[in-house]
């Protein structure tokens, strides 16, 4: 009787325990179901930190805040609404990028050759924002990894469609990087190149899909 009862506070006590640690790591979500869906979250950017390169390593923490910019994520299901999300999010600071330099073009205060090299970078900007409203409608559209009418695009497009909007992003940094004057937005052009590594990373269990 004795020990039984011991057992059973101890167990409580266990219990207790586990259940102040999982709501202490999700204080911020803890209402209305929330924490499940935190859980998708975590479990997408540690997937994508592990599938994404030595070179281009992006962070489960870096993944994590990047998502939690838009409240959207925390009410995605799967890593379809994740993936969404995550490319409104590049776009959306590809546009803020694109105004800034589009603004110095037009002021016309620049040397002719810092403005054609402005000019190249504006082309790419818009360009990457043009293949991820394409990559936006394709994920709209994927209901499974085969493609067809029914299904959408195949995975494996998706995955191509992000990649090709990524790299019109890191190529701008090659425009850049001598540019005096222009430290200021080198910078950002390298966060948005980490952006775009987070997308393609986040897209890498579509490509895992195509395999099997
Ligand atoms: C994370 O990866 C595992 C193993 O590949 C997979 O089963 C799981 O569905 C992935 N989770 C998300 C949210 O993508
Ligand atoms: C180009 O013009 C902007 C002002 O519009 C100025 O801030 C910037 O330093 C100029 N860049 C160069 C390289 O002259």
């Amino acid at each position: 009787m004795a020990i039984a009862r011991t057992t059973t506070i101890i167990f409580s006590a266990i219990i207790i325990m586990l259940f102040s640690s999982t709501t202490t790591a999700h204080t911020n979500n803890d209402i209305g179901g929330k924490p499940k869906r935190t859980h998708i979250i975590v479990e997408a950017c540690k997937n994508a930190s592990i599938k994404s390169s030595k070179y281009h390593h992006i962070t489960e923490e870096f993944c994590v805040s990047t998502l939690r910019q838009d409240k959207r994520s925390d009410e995605a299901k799967d890593l379809h609404d994740l993936a969404l999300v995550g490319v409104d999010i590049l776009k959306g600071h590809i546009i803020a990028a694109s105004g800034k330099v589009k603004e110095m073009l037009h002021s016309g205060k620049n040397e002719t050759s810092t403005a054609h090299r402005l000019s190249l970078r504006e082309l790419d900007y818009d360009a990457a924002v043009t293949s991820l409203n394409v990559c936006i409608a394709m994920l709209k559209d994927y209901h499974g990894p085969k493609g067809g009418e029914k299904d959408g695009p195949p995975s494996f497009y998706l995955l191509d469609c992000v990649g090709e909007a990524s790299g019109l992003v890191s190529y701008c940094e090659h425009e850049l990087v001598d540019m005096p004057g222009q430290e200021a937005l080198y910078k950002e052009n390298i966060e948005l190149g980490k952006l775009g590594d987070l997308n393609v990373a986040l897209m890498a269990p579509y490509w895992d899909l195509t395999q099997n």
